[in-house]
């Protein structure tokens, strides 16, 4: 059993690690993701999985990976909340064309906590619907990032349920997927070659290094898991990697309250987005 002593060492040990701060009513839901860490190991107690955690050895490393696991939630789906690739379809598109033509490298987009990939492989299907529509070729890039190493896996697969489709028009379904023998639908390498998967931990200073100059930036549905302190450390983050003028794209339910770090709200139907001033 989960004690409360030990629930506030691995919730401190959780935050500081990944940002995600778990409330007291949810211990529950901690013990319920925890223990099969537990068997896994043939660890008896929480305690001796918390200690394992602090004090272990090189094994430790390969461990925090798969508490990263555990921990996360990784709900996701196409084409979800739709009005946001509306709106990122009409103003990023319009003011890419009208100043960023002469970019060298096109587009950069960057899908930051990406889950198993539904939501790179949107922003690529409407990117290249979009260039066919305009008859004009959009060079582009995305880089698509998480801190759990099961989803990254799962996306590179590139390989969806049908309830993970469930956003998908037949004439997209039919264009940019294969069916499996299983039913199953495998994204098409011509989507795919756009979006490279990393491991990115978002409460790892040093690695947003790797991400600045950014037109787009996504970062959905992760920072409700997050108390403010590690919210504004990332968004501080975020805001460095974007261009000057670089848009972010928060969840349908995170909205930039009294502290806008710097970003101008941007009002369409459904949705805000988020502009670097
Ligand atoms: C609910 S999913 C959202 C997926 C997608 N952005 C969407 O909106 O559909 C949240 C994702 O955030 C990831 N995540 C949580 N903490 C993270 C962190 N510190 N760094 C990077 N990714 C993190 C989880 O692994 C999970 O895949």
């Amino acid at each position: 059993m989960l004690t409360k002593e030990t629930f506030i060492q691995l919730r401190d040990f959780i935050y500081e690690r990944t940002g995600i701060y778990f409330t007291e009513n949810k211990m529950y839901l901690m013990e319920n993701r925890l223990v099969n860490r537990l068997n896994e190991l043939g660890l008896s107690s929480f305690e001796d999985y918390y200690f394992y955690l602090k004090y272990g050895n090189e094994k430790t490393k390969t461990e925090l990976l798969n508490l990263y696991d555990a921990v996360t939630t990784n709900e996701t789906s196409f084409f979800r909340n739709p009005q946001q690739f509306d709106a990122f379809r009409t103003i990023v598109i319009k003011d890419y064309l009208e100043n960023g033509q002469n970019t060298t490298f096109g587009l950069r987009i960057w899908s930051a906590a990406c889950s198993t990939g539904e939501e790179p492989y949107t922003i690529a299907i409407v990117l290249l619907e979009l260039m066919e529509y305009l008859k004009k070729n959009i060079p582009f890039s995305i880089y698509a990032t998480d801190i759990s190493p099961r989803v990254l896996e799962s996306a590179k697969t590139g390989i969806y349920s049908e309830y993970s489709m469930r956003g998908v028009s037949d004439n997209i379904k039919k264009k940019y997927f294969t069916l499996t023998k299983e039913k199953n639908y495998k994204i098409k390498e011509d989507v795919k070659k756009f979006v490279r998967f990393d491991f990115m931990n978002l409460m790892d200073q040093e690695a947003y290094r790797l991400y600045r100059n950014m037109d787009t930036i996504f970062c959905r549905n992760v920072l409700i898991y997050f108390d403010e302190k590690a919210k504004r450390k990332v968004l501080e983050n975020l805001y460095e990697c974007l261009k000057p003028g670089g848009f972010l794209i928060l969840g349908y339910a995170e909205t930039l309250h009294q502290q806008r770090y710097g970003f101008r709200p941007l009002l369409f139907p459904g949705t805000i987005i988020y502009q670097k001033g």
